[in-house]
């Protein structure tokens, strides 16, 4: 007796086996797309922003120049973009109250876990913000590694909301239009250290 073959069903299973490894490819393929576009995204948009300013963090003489220019002032410090936190850090081994205002949540959550591991947890702080919808007015001491074309506008915001005595420390990049009290270091690793006039 010849075999009964159900040809329905025997053609019907393979285009099923195909669809499902098909799924099973787009859904890795999709998976693996969402988090490079979670990881990088974040490093992405500030490209996307009005004003574009990448992370680069500061070097060695840098932040040297940026303590050098604070040397004798104490109290509350912000850095405006506190990347990897490595000035926040810095702020905080020199007995200032630190805090680092950040967009990326990466870099922020770097900074935290690096902070947790050297102990100083509880001399410095971060926060996923906006640097221009934070407000200045607690701090004594405020840092900006910027970029030239948010300078003009920082100066305005440093002017409208800082307190008294403040000391603004802009690297590679100075404020337009205040004179400097003093300019510390060279080429890109230059800061300049204002006082600023209140109105
Ligand atoms: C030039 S890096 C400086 C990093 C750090 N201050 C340092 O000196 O190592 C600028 C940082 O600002 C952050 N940033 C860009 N736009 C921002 C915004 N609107 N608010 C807060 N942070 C921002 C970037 O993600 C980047 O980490």
């Amino acid at each position: 007796m010849e075999p009964i073959v159900n040809e329905a069903s025997s053609t019907s299973s393979k285009p099923k086996e195909k669809s499902y490894s098909g799924y099973v490819i787009t859904g890795t393929l999709a998976g693996v797309v969402f988090g490079i576009h979670l990881i990088a995204g974040p490093f992405i948009t500030p490209a996307l922003r009005r004003i574009c300013l990448p992370f680069v963090p500061a070097t060695e003489e840098q932040v040297e120049n940026v303590f050098r220019a604070l040397k004798g002032r104490k109290g509350k410090f912000v850095d405006l973009g506190s990347g990897d936190g490595r000035l926040v850090r810095e702020a905080a081994k020199r007995n200032f109250t630190a805090h680092g205002v950040e967009m990326n949540i990466w870099l922020v959550l770097y900074s935290k876990f690096k902070t947790y591991r050297q102990g100083l947890s509880s001399k410095a702080t971060y926060s996923r913000t906006d640097l221009w919808k934070h407000s200045l007015k607690q701090y004594d001491n405020i840092v900006i590694f910027g970029v030239q074309n948010m300078m003009k506008e920082l100066e305005k915001k440093i002017i409208a909301e800082c307190k008294e005595d403040v000391r603004v420390v802009a690297c590679r990049f100075p404020l337009p239009n205040i004179e400097p009290e003093a300019e510390i270091g060279s080429d890109v690793n230059t800061v300049w250290l204002y006082k600023i006039p209140k109105t």
